[in-house]
């Protein structure tokens, strides 16, 4: 058994026990191409909404070990439905812990790829484009090809192989991902 050389923390924007963002996300993790290793983040739900003051005197516990995860990890998938035309707050809030302490949080200078399904003939384009911005002014860095919108109201992501192939080509991207030289 070989042991992967590319971890990739994986963000899911949605909190419902049947969500198929979850459910896509689990998929990639078990198809994960040789060498990667896609490790899914719980307990978004969990962490309190960013602030402070709080962060300043008791980071909560589900927040540091989202930090941990990201900041051990060579890349960030995020895995996400959209919500009123953007990202659901939890990833945003996830985003936001993410990104501090201001200029070495723990998303600076990784890889972010975004992918998603929604029902509807968008697929969540306005939400993964919100994700990378957001996720880019936090540090990260997104790459090329990264973002995969699906719509979910002709094709089952979850068992459909073109949609699969391009998902992963986006694992696949991030695992590839090498940084500028300075
Ligand atoms: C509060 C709320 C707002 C939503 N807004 C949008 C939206 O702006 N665009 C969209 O494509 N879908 C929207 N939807 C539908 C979600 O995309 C849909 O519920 C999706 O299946 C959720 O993904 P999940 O199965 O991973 O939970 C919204 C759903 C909720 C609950």
């Amino acid at each position: 058994m070989t042991t992967p050389s590319t971890r990739v923390a994986v963000l899911v924007g949605s909190l419902r026990a049947e969500s198929t963002n979850r459910k896509v996300a689990e998929l990639l993790r078990d198809r994960a191409p040789e060498g990667v290793e896609l490790v899914i983040a719980d307990h978004l739900g969990e962490i309190p909404f960013y602030e402070e003051n709080l962060d300043a005197t008791a980071t909560p516990a589900t927040a540091v070990a989202l930090r941990e995860l990201v900041g051990a990890s060579d890349a960030v998938l995020v895995v996400t439905p959209e919500y009123n035309g953007t990202m659901p707050a939890v990833l945003n809030n996830a985003i936001d812990w993410l990104s501090r302490p201001y200029g070495v949080g723990a998303i600076v200078g990784k890889p972010v790829g975004v992918i998603g399904t929604t029902p509807t003939p968008y697929g969540g384009k306005w939400a993964h484009a919100d994700t990378v911005r957001s996720a880019g002014i936090a540090g990260a860095v997104a790459i090329d090809g990264g973002i995969v919108s699906q719509s979910v109201l002709e094709v089952d992501p979850l068992t459909d192989v073109d949609v699969l192939e391009r998902f992963l080509a986006v694992v696949n991207a991030l695992a590839a991902f090498e940084p500028a030289a300075a």
